[in-house]
């Protein structure tokens, strides 16, 4: 295996993901769940830069103050592919975070799995795809997906992703409110009824998958919405305040929230509700775009083979 020499460095971006559909199968023995969902990530990112060094730590640096911790889950990854890897190397990594934390839009995740695809990038791809995953989902239920992003059906705790090939955009406007919600306390909360009917994904797969974006958007779903909602009753209160100016697009939680969304097929529409909820929400509201794939592991050129 190759080994990373000292002071090259690599730039890459990490984009966030909104869940279009997210139904959970069951618990499952070891206390997670299983899911059947629809990540799409979207044009929200942080930006890393991950650096050799003769340290021989890995070490973060954050403008984010609380978020410059060897527990950041960027450090993690750092470590798992190095062991993975057999080095030794010493690592910094630099994080530029815009991506709102316990936000239900995959940052800490993404940026995990943005260290693995850098450091495959900067030691000469020794792993595929696969191999990443599979590092990813010891780190995270979210971190597979990550790996490539784009638009994916993952199903399992996470680990299995099958990647779509979407041509189609949606534009989006997402809510951060401002305060965050625990994702172990609303899997924790969650109570599946039995006998109650299962959503299944496969409706909107197909109609994605075909390019019907605007029939699409009335297939959108997630079975965490009501259980987040009842943790945090400001997040019904927020809901009802979006869908009132949203145009009728539907607003949902992303994953265990605490943000909230609207998809659109079409642009005009998306940045009609943008400006109308611009003045009436509190928080942070962003504008978004789908984010495409990210591009398949290249050998870096020289000592700066980054993305930038
Ligand atoms: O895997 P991750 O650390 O992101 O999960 C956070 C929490 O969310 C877990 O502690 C677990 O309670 C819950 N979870 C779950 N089923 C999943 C993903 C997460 O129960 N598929």
């Amino acid at each position: 295996m190759k080994d990373i020499p000292a002071g090259s460095s690599i730039g890459i971006e990490a984009p966030a993901k909104v869940n279009l559909f997210l139904e959970v199968a069951g618990r499952r023995p070891d206390g997670y769940h299983d899911l059947e969902s629809i990540f799409q990530a979207i044009s929200i990112y942080d930006t890393l830069t991950i650096e050799s060094t003769r340290s021989g730590a890995v070490t973060i640096s954050c403008n984010v103050k609380t978020l410059e911790t060897p527990e950041n889950l960027a450090v993690e990854a750092a470590r798992a592919f190095l062991d993975a890897a057999g080095l030794d190397t010493g690592l910094h990594i630099a994080l530029e975070k815009r991506i709102p934390v316990r936000a239900g839009l995959g940052g800490g995740s993404s940026d995990a799995a943005a260290v693995l695809v850098g450091l495959n990038r900067l030691a000469g791809a020794p792993f595929t795809n696969d191999d990443l995953r599979a590092m990813a989902a010891s780190l995270g239920s979210d971190v597979p997906f990550f790996v490539e992003g784009g638009t994916a059906l993952v199903e399992g705790r996470g680990e299995r992703v099958r990647q779509m090939d979407f041509g189609g955009v949606f534009y989006f406007v997402v809510l951060y409110p401002g305060f965050g919600v625990s994702t172990a306390a609303v899997y924790k909360n969650l109570r599946l009824k039995l006998t109650g009917e299962k959503r299944n994904v496969k409706v909107l797969w197909d109609l994605m998958s075909t390019g019907n974006l605007d029939a699409a958007e009335g297939e959108f779903f997630n079975r965490l919405e009501e259980t987040a909602i009842g943790l945090d009753d400001r997040l019904g209160k927020l809901k009802l305040r979006m869908s009132l100016r949203t145009g009728g697009a539907s607003v949902l939680v992303s994953g265990s929230g605490s943000s909230l969304f609207s998809a659109f097929a079409d642009k005009h529409r998306a940045l009609k509700a943008y400006e109308a909820l611009k003045a009436a929400t509190p928080g942070e509201l962003y504008f978004a775009g789908s984010a495409m794939r990210r591009a398949p592991a290249v050998h870096p050129k020289g000592d700066n083979g980054g993305d930038f």
